[in-house]
């Protein structure tokens, strides 16, 4: 089969390799779609816990049932699915078990033409959904869900921020986020990207690459009782001056590392909570599934790239040109 490859460290080629089969326990998927995760260019980069390489990349990805392995009952085949990535969450509804692994490193990922898969991650796909949103949900979609509605506890009365609109896990927050019934607002190094997300409920938003946005949004909107984040770095001290006080600023990733100082004072004081979060539980998943379908939540899609054509989808996702979901067609 054709499969995305690194070879080794920023090394990235389209190559021949063995078509998996279906383990006990397992079923084999022919994938219609699969979508990128920044998780996927950290990888590439040679920038993630527990490299091995090579490696097939991909965590999202949606198609057809086509064959079972031992001990699974024959009726998952012809059924078009959605996969879980987050595996062995464990026990704990807190945090993860310490046998948590995300499908795409250690386990081959979504970015060819079949992957196999424990009959325990599959899911129905929603009936709404084309195969490009149905694969570019689950990562994105379940690490916004937990972010918002376990860890901020959104409340349809928050006015909430969410940093970076052009993520595709900023995305989901501000859909579900409106959804909810939330006044939210968002940040963007683009105009345009800031003006995509008011069309999608967004009430507005500011330019986190301007000096004194923060300053600007609390004359225009007061302060924020959630703010999601995944930048991190410097910004985290605009984002501590942007949350009220007694708020919630909710981080799911450091795209631009550490803070070299942080207002420890400023937290203490004014009640904040800083909050981490990753991916999401097998409840999270039901529930964020559930959501998806009773609200008709359609995921956002910046590109379609064919297989083939991976190397161009990665080089988008690199340069931040995205404004959703980055979708690689299959078949
Ligand atoms: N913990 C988890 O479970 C989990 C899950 C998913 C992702 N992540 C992490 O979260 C981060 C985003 O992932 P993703 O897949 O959503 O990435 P993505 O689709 O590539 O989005 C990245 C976005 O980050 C925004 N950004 C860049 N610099 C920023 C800054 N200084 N301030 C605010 N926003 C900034 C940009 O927004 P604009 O284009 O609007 O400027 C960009 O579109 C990555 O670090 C990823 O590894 C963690």
């Amino acid at each position: 089969m054709i499969a995305v490859q690194f070879p080794a460290a920023n090394a990235f080629e389209i190559a021949q390799v063995a078509q998996p089969v279906a383990q006990a326990g397992e079923v084999l998927i022919t994938l219609k779609a699969a979508a990128l995760n920044h998780r996927d260019v950290w990888i590439k980069k040679g920038q993630y816990m527990g490299l091995k390489y090579p490696c097939t990349p991909g965590s999202d990805g949606a198609g057809v049932v086509t064959a079972v392995g031992a001990g699974v009952s024959g009726s998952w085949i012809g059924k078009e699915v959605i996969i879980n990535p987050s595996f062995n969450w464990g026990n704990k509804e807190s945090a993860q078990s310490d046998q948590f692994t995300i499908l795409g490193l250690p386990r081959e990922g979504t970015c060819a033409e079949f992957i196999t898969i424990p009959e325990s991650q599959l899911e129905l796909k929603p009936k709404a959904l084309s195969w490009s949103e149905a694969a570019a949900l689950p990562l994105a979609g379940l690490t916004a869900w937990r972010a918002l509605k376990e860890r901020a506890q959104l409340k349809s009365t928050d006015r909430v921020l969410v940093s970076g609109i052009g993520g595709g896990v900023a995305l989901f927050a501000l859909q579900f986020a409106v959804a909810s019934g939330a006044e939210v607002w968002v940040t963007s190094s683009s105009l345009e990207k800031i003006s995509k997300a008011i069309s999608l409920g967004a009430k507005g938003g500011f330019l986190y690459t301007e000096t004194g946005w923060v300053t600007h949004a609390l004359k225009q909107t007061g302060a924020f009782d959630v703010i999601i984040d995944s930048a991190g770095g410097e910004g985290l001290n605009d984002l501590i001056d942007a949350v009220a006080s007694g708020g919630k600023i909710v981080f799911y990733g450091a795209t631009c590392g550490n803070p070299t100082s942080i207002a420890l004072l400023k937290i203490f004081w004014r009640q904040i909570s800083l909050l981490g979060t990753t991916m999401g539980s097998p409840s999270d998943w039901k529930a964020m599934i559930a959501f998806v379908e009773t609200y008709s939540i359609k995921p956002v899609i910046s590109n379609v790239f064919s297989l083939a054509e991976a190397s161009d989808a990665f080089k988008l996702m690199e340069k931040g040109g995205q404004f959703g979901k980055i979708v690689l067609k299959i078949s």
